[in-house]
């Protein structure tokens, strides 16, 4: 039996407000801040003399993050933050063929292929913020090549089906690029069926492990060196032959990283990992899964706009409702009772991570229960 309590109270940020607002950013564990602290106090104390011993840490974590994704460690890459993961994606896949996005994603999830040059076009979302397999058909030319997606939409907690979503690029001879970031560390993502090609994920939201850094998934087949855009010392086959009139290049994802990782923010995530695995996976989804069908609840018995209800393998940690009043009015309103969620377009969008509980819920009903206006606004 997991003892939800235990873990809570490993992050003390949740004593002193209900955050409902890991969507926008997670708060970190003890054991995560104080992993990402290390590398400051050291190199304070001692200068830059552990070089080795963090990278080993680094390689490590790697293997984490793998075994997260069901990965191999040689396809995943630390980078700047995901925007910068999916902009190295598009610059690698330069005049590979145009890119069906969806109206509405995230804009880093579109953004780097516009800025690359590439063709885009968009499928129309429905009402849960995804669209549907007949939706990307529709907006599909004979020309797109690639599909770049959010796995979890970041406004509606809308949620791919990745397996249905690889079956349908594989028919068509599609590339597959997921932005996992709102998924990632919340609801299992498994990568060792081959149907995605590219992932991009950031650190700080479902993760828990503060900003600092992006990952980059790359399958093994997309690693050959002559596909790199970018390069920099670490890129090489090795690094520290420091060879600079000639380039032999790695085709591990590392070289992707081009110079130094970002140490710090690694050794966090690390810890961060440590606890995701002590939980496990599956306990972690089927917790966040359930606190936030009863945060839906909480929040239709208030009287928002609901859109419809998803089956569970389409839901995430985040339920967003139309306020039908003045949604900034309505996340102060709630700020000021304590309670932490965040505006998005006319509505709210709450969140529930696996270190919530359901006194976060009866608190976040009792602040809407004394907002003005919001019953009865639901006409
Ligand atoms: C789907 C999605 N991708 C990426 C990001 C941001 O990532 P980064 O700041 O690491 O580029 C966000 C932030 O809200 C997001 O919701």
């Amino acid at each position: 039996m997991t003892d939800w309590a235990a873990h809570r109270a490993e992050f003390p940020a949740l004593s002193t407000q209900t955050y409902l607002n890991t969507a926008a950013g997670a708060p970190m564990s003890r054991a995560a801040a104080a992993a990402a602290r290390q590398y400051y106090e050291a190199t304070e104390r001692d200068g830059d003399v552990h070089w080795d011993a963090w990278l080993e840490r680094v390689e490590a974590v790697r293997t984490m993050v793998a075994a997260l994704l069901t990965a191999n460690p040689g396809e995943i890459a630390f980078v700047q933050n995901a925007s910068a993961a999916m902009t190295l994606v598009a610059a690698r896949l330069r005049g590979r063929g145009d890119v069906l996005l969806v109206r509405g994603d995230f804009p880093s999830v579109t953004y780097p292929w516009m800025v690359a040059g590439h063709g885009v076009v968009f499928a129309e979302p429905g009402e849960h913020g995804g669209a549907g397999f007949e939706a990307l058909e529709r907006a599909l030319t004979p020309a797109t090549r690639i599909v770049s997606i959010g796995l979890v939409n970041y406004r509606t907690g809308y949620r791919y089906d990745l397996r249905a979503l690889g079956k349908f690029c594989r028919e068509r001879d599609l590339l597959l690029v997921v932005d996992a970031t709102q998924g990632l560390g919340a609801v299992r993502v498994d990568l060792s069926h081959g149907d995605v090609d590219f992932l991009v994920s950031s650190g700080y939201k479902w993760l828990a492990s503060g900003y600092g850094f992006g990952l980059l998934y790359v399958a093994r087949e997309h690693l050959s060196s002559s596909a790199h855009t970018a390069a920099g010392w670490r890129s090489a086959r090795d690094p520290y032959a420091l060879v600079s009139d000639q380039l032999d290049l790695s085709d591990h994802a590392r070289a992707l990283e081009l110079g130094h990782p970002p140490f710090a923010a690694v050794l966090g995530l690390g810890a961060a990992l440590e606890m995701v695995q002590a939980i496990g996976s599956d306990a972690i989804e089927n917790r966040v899964l359930h606190l936030s069908s009863r945060l839906r609840q909480v929040m239709e018995d208030a009287g928002l706009r609901m859109p419809p209800a998803d089956p569970a393998d389409r839901r995430s940690g985040i339920v967003y409702a139309e306020a039908g009043v003045d949604a900034v009015r309505l996340r102060n309103e709630l700020l000021a009772s304590g309670v932490y969620v965040s505006a998005r377009g006319d509505g709210i969008r709450c969140s529930t991570h696996f270190y919530n509980d359901e006194n976060d819920l009866e608190r976040l009903r009792e602040a809407l229960d004394s907002v003005p206006g919001l019953r009865g606004a639901e006409g």
